[in-house]
């Protein structure tokens, strides 16, 4: 069964730099979904 992703106030680190800061989102099953922005912006992480 196709499922969902939910984040939930996500933090990453890299070191003591902070990358990733209080992200909340679903990508939903079956669904494109695209990260757009600038580069470095932290689409990868
Ligand atoms: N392995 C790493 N070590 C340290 N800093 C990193 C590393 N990977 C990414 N970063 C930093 O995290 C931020 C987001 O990077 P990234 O997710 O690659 O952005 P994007 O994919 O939007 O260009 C940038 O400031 C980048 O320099
Ligand atoms: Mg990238």
């Amino acid at each position: 069964m196709a499922k969902r992703i939910t984040l939930d106030h996500v933090n990453a680190y890299y070191g003591k730099f902070h990358a990733i800061d209080d992200l909340s989102l679903v990508i939903e099953a079956n669904a494109i979904t695209a990260f757009i922005g600038p580069s470095c912006c932290g689409k990868s992480t």
